[in-house]
């Protein structure tokens, strides 16, 4: 069975898409479903930033044809993991949950990734600089949450 994970930011414009393509390139699409939806529901229906499709571009990664949408309840009954960027995110997400049980598909994207930073910095009001920052930590993060989803357990008597 797929392992199903929805990346998760304000918008649905500039981090999640890029959050979105970078995990996309980076597993196998038989074994990992990659998504992503916005807390608020300004951009329903556009396309990403150009300036997030430009920095994956630099990186082949085209994520022009994702469209925006903004998370439902439901979205906690179809994934798995919730990776959110912010703990602003973190917060609007949670107001979503089913239930208490549920709360516990939704991390910090960058939770256990031992980087400087624990949120990644919304970079809309910014320069290209901002994407570029944007696209290192999600990129980092998603090396660190794909041992996470997809390294055996080791097992306990194992060095
Ligand atoms: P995102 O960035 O949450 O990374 O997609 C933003 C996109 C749009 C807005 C804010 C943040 N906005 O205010 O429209």
């Amino acid at each position: 069975m797929k392992v199903k994970v929805l990346m998760v930011c304000l918008g649905n414009i500039c981090r999640s898409p890029l959050a979105e393509g970078i995990l996309q390139s980076k597993v196998d699409p038989t074994k990992i479903f990659v998504d992503s939806a916005g807390t608020a529901g300004y951009h329903i229906g556009s396309a990403p930033d150009p300036r997030s499709i430009e920095v994956a571009n630099e990186h082949h990664i085209n994520i022009s044809r994702q469209r925006c949408r903004k998370i439902k309840m439901e979205d906690f009954y179809s994934f798995d993991h919730i990776f959110v960027m912010d703990k602003e995110n973190y917060k609007n997400v949670c107001s979503l949950s089913p239930s208490e049980d549920y709360k516990s598909k939704v991390r910090l994207l960058l939770d256990g990734t031992e980087l400087n930073y624990t949120e990644v910095p919304d970079p809309y009001y910014g320069g290209q600089d901002g994407f570029q920052e944007v696209y290192h930590l999600i990129d980092k993060a998603c090396d660190v949450l794909i041992q996470d989803l997809l390294a055996p357990k080791k097992l306990k008597n194992e060095s």
